[in-house]
């Protein structure tokens, strides 16, 4: 959901040429992320944007008569690639987004939703700055930093720029993931965060100190309460004077008789010109920090790469930085600071410099046509992966380390909450009963908007489970930070490392799907739903009943990435019928009961977000109560009719099918004769898959349904990586 990437270099010659080339191949990179449009920022202030992928922005560039071969020493570029949120995809809701356009003094890349747009909107104008361009909420960001520059200039101070952010974020809410730079810090780039992803990596030829890099404090912790209000005894020099009301004015952010208009605590700072004093008496105090330098001290011949997603900086290093919600990063001279815009007691005091697992090729689509093919078909390896390591298959041995320490506590629960979006949520449905069956725990699982629409009571003896691909999808983080608030222990199951759901929960499992590019997601569902069965697997490990069954599954897992590889053989008849049963069709039923209801739903996903045809999951037992009456001789049905203990009830529904003239394509295991007799003579079409344990049957149902989105998207000639109105990530709620 937008893609944000910026570049700089230090004491290294790069040509413009090398550097536009850098900052449009990390867009291209990030383009899943969203693909309305997209911009770039080079040199002191030249802004690109174009409407559409990243190929339109590449004609726009080649458009302009720019000296590729120009030298740089240093030079700052920043680059996003939206999906639109705020505004229609137009040139002039492109980001960068600028103060101003004659001088384009503060330029920024912005991913997420600033909430209290508006309030600062009319905020600027009132105060006569009022260039307002576009009909993002961005834009305000980029003109408040100006407005705050300007008012200190005015009063002749020059704050430095991460001081200066510190005072524009105080005045934002909602989400970010910024960039900013400016003409009047030539060279230096800002990088913040807060609820959206943001990492730095780092390059350089020359040995540098690698580990972490410190976030220093002052020894005198003190809460936010403390700091505001050292603050504004600075501002009131004479605490007698106003002290208590201005300081209720800080202390309760929307206290509803503080004098502005405006909801944030601190436009009282603004509105009084106190910026300056506010901001030096901020720094001393909040936000030192430590250089980040090479080993002997000098400057170093150094790249930085800033970007929303690893996946873009992999190609340059696998040295990164994740950032931390309230990280000012502030880049300048070769040098990395990492400033807090906020402070709290118990915050990490370092930032590590880690090194990326991920290969560049596992980012290259290789020969396949698209991603979405690529990673259907490595779902025999992907799914080998999560288990690697983690099982062991002749002791019948399950060991995740992530969540070892704390299995006592979640057998203890009295309740376990799954809680995820999209794909996700259906991997939390396909493995529930199990988790049920194995654990003995009641097992709930919830959309995370519709959990937190709904305040749905949480307590501190719950598990909540998060499940997510990215990590950092914007219901399922806030639905974490809900749980979280209420004391509960939460679990992450997440693909990406080093994301922010993971960070921020107590412990998980990685499901080491590798990266997943394509929007519609495959691989990672086969991964979480067996990450999913293998925690339910460690949570009955102690169970003396429960073994035999333990076994059974663990045997099953062990066949299943090679009867996945059997599953994709079908590809070929499942392209023909695609090019002929269900070429111009306009809506497909899709029935499934017990374990397959989540196939039957997650298939219904997979096929409306990428090939846009109508098509809907329904649980057979419910064809009776009302959806029969969509069936006829026309309506394609797809059925799961697999093998498991609810397969008489499953075939009852499909003969209320047959009997209304549908002609269902039933996917069932290999020589099935129930299904092999009926086919004879009938149009009924049958695609066989290997049999699995009931509780298996779902990983290997699904790739038909995978298989059958696509080429129903690539016939009719939808980009597949790209589906319209969609982005990989959604970190807005
Ligand atoms: C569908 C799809 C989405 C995601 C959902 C949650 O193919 O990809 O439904 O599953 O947006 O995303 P994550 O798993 O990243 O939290």
């Amino acid at each position: 959901m937008c893609g944000i990437f910026g570049y700089c270099n230090y004491w290294i010659e790069k040509t413009r040429g090398e550097i536009l080339n850098t900052l449009v191949e990390g867009l291209e990179r990030l383009e899943y992320r969203g693909y309305d449009s997209t911009g770039i920022a080079i040199d002191s202030s030249l802004l690109i944007k174009q409407i559409g992928k990243v190929d339109s922005l590449k004609k726009e560039i080649n458009k302009i008569n720019l000296d590729l071969n120009d030298i740089f020493v240093s030079h700052v570029g920043i680059a996003h690639t939206r999906w639109a949120t705020h505004g229609q995809p137009k040139k002039i809701n492109c980001h960068p987004q600028s103060s101003d356009p004659d001088n384009n003094e503060f330029i920024i890349v912005h991913n997420g939703i600033i909430t209290n747009f508006r309030d600062l909107k009319t905020f600027l104008i009132q105060k006569g700055y009022n260039k307002f361009q576009s009909e993002t909420d961005s834009e305000c960001i980029a003109i408040l930093f100006k407005y705050i520059y300007d008012n200190n200039i005015q009063n002749g101070i020059k704050l430095k720029f991460n001081d200066l952010t510190k005072l524009v974020l105080l005045e934002l809410e909602g989400s970010y993931g910024l960039l900013c730079r400016s003409i009047h810090y030539h060279n230096e780039i800002i990088a913040t965060r807060k609820g959206s992803p943001l990492l730095i990596g780092v390059k350089s030829n020359k040995n540098l100190k690698m580990d972490f890099i410190d976030v220093e404090f002052p020894d005198d912790l003190k809460d936010q309460d403390d700091i505001l209000s050292d603050v504004e005894s600075y501002i009131l020099p004479d605490k007698n004077q106003n002290h208590n009301e201005t300081l209720s004015s800080y202390s309760f952010p929307n206290n509803k008789e503080t004098p502005s208009t405006f909801t944030h605590n601190t436009q009282n700072l603004i509105n009084d010109n106190l910026l300056p004093i506010a901001a030096n008496e901020f720094n001393l105090r909040h936000s030192q920090s430590r250089a980040f330098l090479s080993e002997d001290g000098f400057p170093a011949p150094i790249e930085f790469f800033l970007s929303s997603d690893a996946s873009s900086v992999i190609k340059h290093t696998k040295k990164v930085l994740f950032l931390e919600d309230d990280d000012i990063a502030h880049i300048y001279d070769g040098e990395l600071h990492i400033h807090r815009s906020r402070r709290e007691v118990g915050a990490s005091m370092t930032r590590s410099i880690q090194t990326l697992e991920m290969e560049l090729a596992q980012i290259m689509k290789g020969p396949y046509k698209h991603f979405m093919q690529k990673e259907i078909y490595e779902q025999p390896e992907s799914t080998l992966n999560t288990m690697r390591g983690r099982i062991d298959f002749d002791s019948n041995n399950v060991l995740l380390g992530g969540l070892t320490a704390w299995l006592p506590a979640i057998r203890r629960a009295r309740r376990l909450i799954m809680i995820a979006c999209g794909t996700s949520y259906h991997s939390c449905l396909a493995t529930r009963a199990i988790f049920e069956e194995l654990s003995e725990i009641p097992v709930s699982i919830e959309l995370a908007s519709d959990f937190l629409d709904r305040k749905s009571p949480v307590f501190r003896d719950d598990i909540c489970v998060f499940v997510s691909q990215s990590g950092e999808t914007a219901d399922t983080m806030l639905a974490l930070n809900y749980c979280l608030e209420r004391g509960a222990l939460t679990v992450g199951i997440v693909n990406t490392v080093g994301s922010s759901l993971s960070r921020a929960t107590h412990c998980g499992v990685h499901i080491n799907a590798g990266p997943e590019i394509g929007v519609a997601s495959t691989k990672a569902y086969t991964s979480q739903y067996i990450a999913l069965v293998m925690f339910a697997l460690s949570l009955s490990d102690d169970r003396v009943s429960k073994q035999k069954r333990r076994g059974e599954i663990i045997q099953g897992l062990k066949l299943i990435p090679g009867q996945i590889k059997a599953v994709l053989n079908l590809e070929p008849r499942i392209k023909e019928l695609c090019d002929h049963q269900l070429k111009n069709q306009r809506s497909l039923l899709l029935l499934g009961r017990g374990y397959q209801f989540a196939s039957a739903l997650e298939g219904a996903l997979k096929i409306k977000e990428i090939s846009y045809m109508h098509s809907e999951g329904v649980l057979a037992g419910e064809l009776k109560h009302g959806v029969l009456a969509l069936v006829d001789e026309n309506l394609p049905i797809i059925a799961f009719g697999t093998r498991d203990s609810l397969f008489p009830k499953v075939v009852s529904s499909i003969e209320q099918v047959t009997a209304r003239k549908g002609h269902p394509i039933i996917i069932c295991n290999e020589g099935d004769e129930v299904w092999t007799k009926k086919a004879e003579g009938s149009d009924l079409i049958t695609l066989e898959v290997p049999q699995t344990v009931d509780c298996l049957q779902g990983l290997l149902n699904i790739i038909p349904l995978q298989l059958m989105s696509y080429w129903l998207a690539v016939n009719k000639g939808i980009d597949v990586d790209f589906p319209r109105n969609l982005a990989k990530s959604v970190t807005v709620e």
